[in-house]
């Protein structure tokens, strides 16, 4: 079976943005991969966290991907920063990457915005730490959202240049599995903008802790139009709110868009609403108790996340040792 390795930032309660985007589909490859899914800490303090909140919002991630049906017993569920592998090889990846490749990365420039000079070496060298995440595991396939395309090539790129360099083919070429369109959750008030965490409005998303009556009135107060829904797909195109609320439906459904509109198409938006707030509360709220059931158990969870951490240890030690042998380091252990 192929390895997996994915990670996720534990920057907060994920929206059903993530859900549907992301998190669903991890669960889902549980059943034909062998998957490695970690919060990835090291990479949140690329930015500025608070210690406790980051703290609370690693053990909050771990709790949701469990109650979204990560499978800890099959997989591995794991913190980045408690696999000492990730540092040992991001640093040797420091020195595999080279600086002209690290400045085409286009997400460094987005979030290192216009003051660079004050980004954090970290957030520089942040896609190394995601090559050795990976390769620290010889996994080959990763699924990503499309914005992290880039970032494994640069993967691909440093494998590459580590077997070329030492005259080996230890590192395999990594596929990404990008996630597909249903992860094109918007936002509720804004249908061209991404369903976003980090949004100022809390009423443009869906978090999978909100309770039913938080997603009924963001529901109903979600942006449409006066029209009613369309029958045609085409005719969505000029209509990001519409086509977003009934991507979202059709992604909870796992049915596709045409076969929504079959159903819904010339209907005003009142029923549809009322139709879509109940699937989201009969999907979302399991995952809101489940998530609080782990949390409300603190020893247990971290148990839980060590028993992850010794399983990863155990197979990514091996791997960077060997790294690090090819290096020319001298192994005392
Ligand atoms: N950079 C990824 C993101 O923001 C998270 C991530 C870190 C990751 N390490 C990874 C994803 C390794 C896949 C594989 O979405």
């Amino acid at each position: 079976m192929e390895r997996i390795f994915s990670g996720i930032q534990p920057s907060g309660i994920p929206t059903l943005g993530n859900y549907l985007g992301a998190i669903r589909n991890w669960v889902r490859l549980q059943d034909d991969h062998d998957c490695l899914w970690c919060v990835v800490d090291l990479h949140a303090i690329t930015a500025w966290q608070d210690p406790s909140a980051l703290l609370e919002q690693s053990l909050e991630m771990a709790a949701v991907l469990l109650a979204c049906g990560v499978d800890p017993m099959r997989h591995i569920l794991f913190l980045q920063s408690s696999v000492r592998a990730h540092v040992q090889l991001a640093w040797i990846f420091n020195c595999v990457a080279r600086l002209g490749w690290l400045n085409r990365m286009t997400q460094f420039k987005d979030k290192a915005g216009k003051d660079r000079e004050n980004a954090s070496c970290g957030l520089y060298v942040y896609p190394n730490l995601m090559a050795a995440d990976i390769h620290a595991y010889h996994a080959t396939r990763v699924p990503v959202g499309d914005d992290q395309r880039q970032h494994l090539e640069l993967a691909n790129d440093i494998a590459q240049k580590f077997n070329h360099d030492y005259g080996v083919e230890f590192f395999p070429t990594v596929q990404p599995l990008i996630l597909g369109p249903a992860a094109r959750v918007m936002s509720l008030r804004d249908g061209t903008k991404k369903m976003s965490k980090s949004d100022a409005s809390d009423q443009s998303r869906i978090n999978l802790n909100d309770d039913p009556e938080a997603i009924a009135l963001k529901i109903r107060r979600a942006k449409t139009d006066p029209l009613p829904l369309p029958s045609e797909i085409d005719e969505l195109a000029q209509r990001p709110e519409t086509r977003n609320l009934v991507g979202i439906y059709a992604a909870m459904t796992d049915r596709d868009v045409g076969a929504v509109l079959k159903e819904h198409g010339g209907r005003g938006f009142g029923p549809f609403k009322a139709a879509l707030t109940e699937l989201i509360v009969e999907h979302l709220s399991p995952i809101a108790s489940e998530t609080r059931r782990f949390l409300n158990d603190r020893v247990a969870l971290i148990d839980l996340l060590k028993k992850g951490a010794d399983r990863a240890a155990a197979i990514s030690d091996p791997i960077v040792s060997e790294a690090e042998r090819l290096v020319g380091f001298v192994r005392v252990r």
